[in-house]
């Protein structure tokens, strides 16, 4: 096993730092002045008459699913777009026809629930197209369409790797529907010159370690953490929170920021652990006057923001590098997991095999 963790501690450790290759690796020839996804040819559908797209999964691929319908919403206004945790959907008598596409997203291909929701998808006649790692996995068998992420094995029960490429390839899918129902990503261009960049940019993250390793010491005697942010940034302190409970025990729970002052900020005390992401510049400057409020009070905070926000409040900040907003997801992915890893190591916590979850979940 020491072999296979490469000089690494834990494989967590590993797989957090294989980022940069499996992204370069999972967009490669994806990306040139457009988007290259000819796999989408293997669905038959008329793209005209599309009427509404479902994103279906579990644990931290929900996440990015929910992240994805977030960025679909933003470049194809007019087709609603849902995101569901798959053990919902069954129950849920959401309408599918054959112009419905199902976007089903998962690390293993087996996840129970996933795979029963589209059997779901397919009873109704609707397109099915998955997102998965594992080659030849139940779900890439059975779906319309398969395209892979490039991650490779992922041994760690918190997903990590599987997370940052399921990011990058659903914004190039994003893209690629975006087009074909004749829509367009803000800033295109910048966008496709930033995908490009996206593993130089990971390779910067990681060299921020330390200070990450440094932050995470505020744990130390907390049992609880709150993570907080707006737009995509809500969902990327979702998955950020995920991960901390997952593999340090400690309670996390994540708020939208504007929601902070309807309830959550009666919970922060005197060093109340707050983790705060402010990327996205149009709403960034109000996330941080929401966690100034929490700073009033008392919160210890740590603030992940871009090159551009005026940060003199704040005594903890972490920076990430001028990128287009729908990517920003992936270096804050980064420090976030490293935040979690570094938290589980400083609570001597077993990281690679968390108590009670298991890597995949064939059970409904
Ligand atoms: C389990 C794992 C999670 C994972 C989820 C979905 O709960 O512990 O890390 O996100 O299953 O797995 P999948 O293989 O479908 O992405």
């Amino acid at each position: 096993q020491a072999a296979q963790k490469g000089g690494y501690d834990t494989f967590m450790e590993k797989e957090i730092h294989e980022q940069p290759y499996v992204l370069s690796e999972t967009l490669r020839g994806r990306v040139d002045n457009d988007v290259r996804m000819d796999e989408l040819k293997e669905i038959n559908i008329n793209w005209e008459k599309l009427e509404r797209v479902y994103f279906l999964a579990c644990g931290t691929a929900l996440n990015a699913a929910s992240f994805a319908q977030d960025l679909f919403r933003q470049w194809v206004p007019a087709c609603p777009s849902f995101a569901l945790a798959a053990s919902e959907f069954r129950y849920g008598n959401y309408y599918l026809n054959s112009d419905t596409l199902c976007i089903f997203v998962s690390q293993s291909g087996e996840t129970a629930d996933t795979l029963a929701a589209l059997q779901l998808a397919k009873e109704k006649q609707a397109k099915t197209l998955s997102i998965v790692n594992v080659l030849g996995s139940s779900l890439a068998r059975k779906s319309d369409c398969t395209l892979y992420t490039c991650a490779g094995p992922e041994i760690a029960v918190a997903s990590t790797k599987a997370y940052t490429t399921q990011l990058v390839l659903l914004v190039c899918l994003m893209i690629a529907l975006s087009e074909k129902l004749g829509c367009q990503p803000k800033d295109v261009s910048k966008l496709m010159a930033d995908l490009k960049r996206i593993p130089e940019i990971t390779k910067d993250m990681l060299a921020q370690q330390e200070i990450v390793k440094d932050y995470a010491q505020c744990l130390k005697d907390q049992k609880d953490a709150y993570f907080i942010g707006r737009r995509l940034d809500y969902f990327s302190v979702v998955e950020g929170a995920l991960k901390l409970k997952e593999v340090s025990y400690v309670h996390a729970d994540a708020y939208i920021a504007g929601e902070l002052k309807h309830g959550p900020i009666a919970l922060i005390d005197k060093g109340t652990v707050v983790i705060a992401l402010a990327t996205q510049e149009e709403v960034a400057s109000k996330t941080i006057s929401n966690i100034e409020e929490t700073i009033a009070r008392g919160a210890n905070v740590i603030l992940i923001t871009t090159q551009y926000q005026d940060t003199h409040a704040f005594q903890k900040v972490l920076r990430i590098p001028d990128v287009h907003p729908a990517l920003a997801a992936i270096p804050a992915a980064i420090l976030l997991q490293l935040f979690a890893y570094y938290g589980a190591v400083l609570k001597g916590c077993d990281v690679d095999k968390p108590r009670n979850l298991a890597k995949s979940v064939t059970v409904e």
